[in-house]
């Protein structure tokens, strides 16, 4: 059994796209190359990234600000003059990892003495920077999520090799539930310029994610991010189109729009005579007026729209995540029903099987709510592939609350299940309540919970048999995959036998299907960045394996 923490949809880079550290300093034309600059002027750096895809893309923005100011990028911690560490705070043991490294951080320290270390990410929050020094002894910097554009300047890199400098300033700070946080309006804009600098790394030639609102106006009791991330703040819709058409005309395969819920993208736009049919009701919850705004579902229609010569979509797989069910609108289902390019694929956080659980999460639904929901996307979208978030042994869970998270799990049959044990965060609304669920029960309701959805998974994925399905390959897999226990790894070991003994010209290839199933088949590596057909022919719990068809 593995556990995974977080609902990552994560794309390996491709062998034929951006692999391996890039130089800032490499010529177009070979003839020039007795004129690159001085390189080891700059220092190199090194971007480790934790926690979310939103971490994963910030950190594309931030390497794409180092590169573009001329640091070249360092192949290994071991080998570079910054260190950025982006860290994520979901989970106490998400903070450990970080907290785990500041040894060997101070040892590199002690061996290069010029050896700065950048501590970002969602661990930085203004209410707890006072005793960030402490816990993260060989940090030199900490910068708030929001404070990210100002990397350059802080190192003292800002110059006139640098394009994307000075131009983003902290906002104000406000107030969340008695605790500071950042108002972030200016996150818009440091994107918007780091686009027209070129400023972004994007570690895949294949998948790209796309940003469309930052922060988040939910209040889940037991969640750290409103607090890291303040609130919500949508980018202006054309510039997301326009960015998603740069990536179709770069070769982009597939683009998933992020945002920790994208189903509030828009509200906080102004209204427009353009967007004037849309109107969203609320089912349930507390009321918003969103009349003539833009919502997720004139985004991603906008999106589909962009059409390659043939009629085609530009994209041809269109993703995004996250949803929150509260806001989850008929408009939404029926773009997902209407969209070519969306994929068949949902991730819809449900956390706990029981209402009371849910009051008490301050998750604004109820699960006959979401369970209407499911029954209306099934109906729009058939074959669509279900994938959730659980907390088990959040405050107060008594077993009877836990076993309706157990009955959840066997009517709706999900095809794939992140759970993890509560932890609680500092300064979260639940650290009023009690966290009385003791360690070892919080475990076992976990274990049971992923053996039981093992299981599902796995019938799940044995439907696919002798079917063919569609697969984005985006990856080589290497012979030995490292030792890391993650469904990604345990998915591969499966197929890594099977494949052992591979004619000349052919390797063992992974992707993913429009469902988001991990597919290994064995292929010629120029299929990395294609659309392949693959006739299933094994299923495990975590992956499918097949032929090419
Ligand atoms: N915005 C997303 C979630 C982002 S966090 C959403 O609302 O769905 C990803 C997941 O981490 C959450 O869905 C939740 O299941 C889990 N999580 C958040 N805070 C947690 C905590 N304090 N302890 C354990 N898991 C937590
Ligand atoms: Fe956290 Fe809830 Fe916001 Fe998700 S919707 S980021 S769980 S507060
Ligand atoms: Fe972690 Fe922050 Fe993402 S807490 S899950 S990196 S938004």
């Amino acid at each position: 059994m593995t556990t995974r923490s977080l609902p990552v949809l994560d794309i390996a880079p491709p062998a034929t796209g951006p692999a391996g550290p890039r130089d800032p300093f490499a010529p177009d034309d070979a003839r020039l190359a007795e004129f690159r600059p001085e390189a080891r002027a700059l220092p190199a750096f090194f971007v480790w990234t934790l926690g979310c895809q939103m971490n994963k893309s910030d950190s594309e923005e931030m390497a794409g600000r180092l590169l573009a100011a001329g640091c070249p990028e360092a192949p290994s911690m071991e080998a570079a003059d910054v260190v950025v560490i982006n860290t994520c705070a979901i989970r106490e043991a998400a903070e450990a990892k970080v907290i785990g490294r500041q040894g060997h951080l101070g040892r590199l320290k002690a061996a290069n003495p010029s050896l700065r270390v950048v501590m970002t990410g969602c661990s930085v929050r203004e209410s707890n920077r006072a005793g960030l020094k402490r816990r993260y002894p060989a940090v030199d910097l900490f910068l708030r999520p929001d404070e990210e554009p100002e990397l350059i300047d802080r190192l003292g890199l800002a110059s006139a090799q640098a394009p994307v400098g000075a131009l983003a300033r902290t906002s104000a700070l406000t107030t969340v539930k008695g605790l500071e946080v950042s108002d972030a309006t200016h996150l818009v804009r440091a994107r918007a310029d780091a686009i027209a600098g070129g400023a972004i790394l994007r570690g895949s030639a294949i998948s790209a994610w796309l940003p469309i609102i930052y922060g988040c106006d939910k209040t889940c009791t037991y969640c750290i991010v409103p607090f890291s991330r303040g609130p919500e703040r949508s980018r202006p819709f054309d510039e997301i189109v326009d960015e998603a058409r740069a990536l179709a005309a770069q070769g982009y395969r597939e683009v998933t729009l992020l945002g920790q819920n994208v189903n509030s993208y828009g509200h906080d736009l102004a209204p427009e005579g353009r967007f004037s049919h849309v109107v969203t009701e609320r089912t349930v919850g507390r009321h918003q007026d969103r009349t003539a705004r833009p919502d997720l579902a004139e985004l991603l229609r906008a999106v589909d729209a962009l059409r390659a010569v043939d009629g085609t979509p530009a994209i041809p797989r269109l993703r995004f995540v996250t949803s929150h069910p509260w806001d989850l609108s008929d408009r939404l289902i029926e773009a997902m029903r209407d969209c070519p390019s969306l994929c068949e694929a949902l991730h819809l956080p449900v956390q706990s099987g029981s209402d009371s659980m849910l009051r008490r999460m301050g998750r604004q639904y109820t699960i006959e709510h979401y369970l209407e929901r499911l029954a209306r996307l099934r109906e729009a979208v058939p074959g669509l592939a279900l994938s959730t978030d659980v907390i088990v042994g959040f405050c107060g869970e008594t077993e009877a609350e836990y076993e309706a998270t157990v009955r959840l799990l066997e009517t709706v049959r999900y095809d794939q299940v992140f759970a993890a044990a509560y932890s609680e965060r500092p300064g979260t609304p639940a650290t009023k309540l009690a966290d009385d669920v003791p360690a070892a029960e919080k475990r076992r309701r976990l274990v049971a919970l992923l053996e039981l959805q093992e299981g599902i998974g796995l019938e799940r994925n044995r439907a696919w048999l002798g079917r063919e399905t569609e697969v984005l390959v985006d990856a080589v897999v290497p012979p030995r995959l490292h030792d890391h226990e993650d469904e990604e790894a345990a998915g591969a070991a499966e197929s890594r036998d099977a494949f052992a003994h591979l004619p000349a010209g052919v390797v063992h290839l992974a992707g993913r299907s429009r469902e988001n199933k991990l597919v290994h088949v064995a292929g010629p590596a120029d299929l990395v960045g294609r659309l392949a057909r693959v006739r299933v022919e094994h299923a495990g719990p975590y992956a499918l394996r097949g032929t090419l068809a």
